[in-house]
């Protein structure tokens, strides 16, 4: 499939439409063709807050669909606060797509997808790949409240089977998302998750279970977000297909390297992490 160059994945885009989900969530979408054309489910993007005084902030691509792409992201720090004041008509500078996003070739008829907090924001474009090559998907998605679940009718409205879960029981299970994959009556064949890494690492210790494989996309704190700094490392096997050509780091003489989360990827299969 064909690639945007480095110059071409920087896009001045324009706000076309902002609207609030949820308390503290933000939807902002912004005219950005070739982005929506490019972008693969599961990549990311590096947005520029404009007033220019901070760092630019990793965010899911949300949907990507003709000449509009758009980010979710809940207001947790500067860098979202200064985001969430932007309204339609605004100009808003955005880095991508970027990173590998979730293998989709081969995947099997069943598949489970699941989100813990804003990472429901980087799976709505793979559920949608996935229907519209035949697949059955269960979301699995999981909020410490109601409140704080996001856009469920988006997903059922697509075709996605829902299954949410609440720290505090205001709706669906009452506990962790992963106790609810780990009790699904008909298991899915292959797993895609995106949230906090304990949720991460649960998934993996759910796939090894039952016996089949899981995709991680890892939320890391990224300084650059495109390889140059290699702040933002975990370590995989070295015969991993991510495995970065140059210069591996080996850790303790082991067969494990150092992989950029913002570059090889931020999805990783999960028996290939050594974290
Ligand atoms: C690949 C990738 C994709 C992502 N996609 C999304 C997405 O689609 N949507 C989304 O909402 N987020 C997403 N994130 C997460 C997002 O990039 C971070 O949450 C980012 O840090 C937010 O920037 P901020 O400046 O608003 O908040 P920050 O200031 O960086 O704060 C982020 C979190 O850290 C806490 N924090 C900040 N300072 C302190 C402190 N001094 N002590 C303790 N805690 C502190 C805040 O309370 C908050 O919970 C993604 C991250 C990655 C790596
Ligand atoms: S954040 Fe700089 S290499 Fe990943």
């Amino acid at each position: 499939m064909p690639t945007l160059s480095t110059g071409e994945r920087v896009h001045v885009t324009k706000i076309v439409d902002r609207r609030t989900p949820a308390a503290d969530v933000v939807v902002l979408g912004v005219r950005a063709p070739q982005l929506a054309r490019f972008a693969k489910p599961g990549q990311f993007v590096m947005v520029v807050p404009p007033a220019g005084e901070v760092a630019s902030v990793a965010l899911g691509i949300y949907e990507a669909q003709g000449d509009r792409m758009s980010v979710l992201f809940f207001v947790s720090g500067k860098r979202t606060t200064e985001l969430a004041r932007l309204q339609e008509g605004d100009e808003l500078t955005i880095t991508g797509p970027l990173g590998n996003g979730f293998f989709l070739d081969d995947a099997p008829s069943e598949v489970g997808i699941v989100a813990g907090g804003v990472g429901v924001a980087s799976v709505l474009t793979s559920a949608q790949e996935l229907l519209k090559n035949g697949c059955r998907v269960q979301l699995y998605y999981g909020a410490r409240t109601q409140e704080r679940l996001v856009d469920m009718d988006l997903f059922a409205r697509a075709g996605c089977e829902v299954h949410a879960a609440t720290d505090d029981g205001s709706f669906g299970y009452r506990g962790v998302v992963t106790d609810l994959l780990a009790r699904a009556a008909r298991p899915p064949r292959l797993l895609l998750a995106c949230g906090p890494s304990p949720m991460l690492r649960a998934v993996a210790r759910v796939a090894a279970e039952i016996d089949i494989p899981a995709q991680l996309s890892l939320e890391e704190t990224f300084a650059c977000g495109v390889g140059g700094c290699w702040g933002c490392v975990v370590p995989i096997v070295r015969t991993s297909a991510q495995a970065p050509s140059f210069p591996p780091a080996v850790l303790g003489g082991s067969d494990v390297v150092n992989a950029r989360v913002c570059k090889e990827g931020p999805v990783f299969w999960a028996h290939e992490l050594r974290w």
